[in-house]
């Protein structure tokens, strides 16, 4: 059977080795993506692709893959992926759950401690050469131990926010579409609370939901205006959860205290104005960016490809609607 790769350097060591030994993997020769023409060129035969998250895979993809059986994305995320033209053409959704949510949540808190206590703008400071005496006055910054954490979306990312939360004797909000098992609110030493509670009493509002049509713009310039002025944002999940113009206005009127973004409405662009603010840090989608991550996001999707085109069911399958109709191996 052929396998699509369409990005070579996909990091793993197990990828495309990993497949190798099953399939017949046809690889893109660049170390560029492909161009939309290639791809949907490239994909007219084939049985399985492994998708990377900057990859539109579309109804207009999937109609001219007819043996096309699974789509193995390199991501937690699937929001590249229409899920339901796949399902709808017997084409099986997989994505990497699980491996990539200690490293997501471990850059999430690394966003929020370093936005907190000024450590990106600080460094600019020290290097610049601009510190000439010690002053306990500068650069005062924001407490976090002992402060709100309103986490939004508690599954298996916002559920690791909460541990590392503890550590920091927080107290943790969070909100959802319904509130999660009293063991795991227990355990974790949650509250369930709506939006606007945590909105107003949060002193770090951090976002873990997936993207879809319900979490699209959720912080908007409302949601922005509910937060104390005190606050602060993070976003480690997908950019068009927040309205990025709103929270360009909102940290350049200093409404929020400042933001800390890996994702972007329109990666790799950058809303106007966004990088010209001091309150905000700005790094580029690496959630999930560990060797260690990385390494097991290629066991998995090699896991996923090889059992899903030997006619089983892939542990991480996005569609099990699919099932009764998909295209059979
Ligand atoms: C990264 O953004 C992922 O979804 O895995
Ligand atoms: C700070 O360096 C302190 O010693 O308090």
């Amino acid at each position: 059977m052929k396998v699509l790769v369409t990005y070579r350097d996909i990091p793993g060591k197990g990828l495309i080795d990993g497949l190798g030994q099953r399939f017949d993997v046809r690889v893109n020769p660049s170390s560029d993506y492909m161009s939309r023409e290639q791809l949907l060129r490239e994909v007219v035969d084939v049985d399985g692709m492994v998708s990377l998250l900057s990859e539109r895979i579309d109804a207009e993809l999937l109609d001219v893959a007819p043996a096309l059986k699974v789509v193995t994305n390199y991501a937690v995320g699937y929001n590249n992926v229409d899920v339901a033209a796949a399902t709808a053409r017997g084409v099986m959704v997989t994505n990497t759950p699980d491996v990539v949510t200690d490293a997501t949540a471990d850059l999430a808190w690394a966003l929020l401690m370093a936005v907190a206590r000024d450590v990106v703008v600080t460094d600019r400071y020290t290097r610049s050469g601009k510190w000439k005496l010690w002053r306990p006055e500068a650069f005062m910054a924001a407490d976090i131990t002992g402060t709100t954490l309103g986490i939004v979306g508690l599954g298996r990312i916002g559920q690791a926010m909460a541990k590392r939360a503890a550590g920091f004797d927080m107290r943790v909000l969070y909100s959802d579409v319904s509130p999660a098992p009293t063991a795991i609110e227990q355990r974790l030493g949650v509250t369930f609370v709506d939006m606007d509670t945590l909105l107003r009493e949060a002193d770090f509002v951090t976002l873990h939901v997936a993207l879809n049509d319900a979490t699209y713009h959720l912080i908007d310039e409302t949601a922005l205006s509910k937060m104390k002025s005190s606050a602060y944002l993070i976003n480690a999940s997908r950019g068009p959860v927040v309205d990025e113009r709103a929270l360009v206005n909102a940290l350049r009127s200093r409404r929020i205290a400042g933001a800390a973004l890996d994702v972007y409405e329109n990666e790799p662009r950058l809303a106007e104005g966004l990088a010209e603010l001091d309150n905000v840090i700005l790094i580029p989608h690496l959630g999930a960016n560990s060797r260690r991550t990385r390494e097991r996001m290629a066991v998995i999707t090699v896991e996923n490809m090889t059992i899903a085109l030997s006619g089983g069911v892939p542990p991480n399958l996005v569609n099990p609607e699919v099932l009764p109709n998909r295209r059979v191996p």
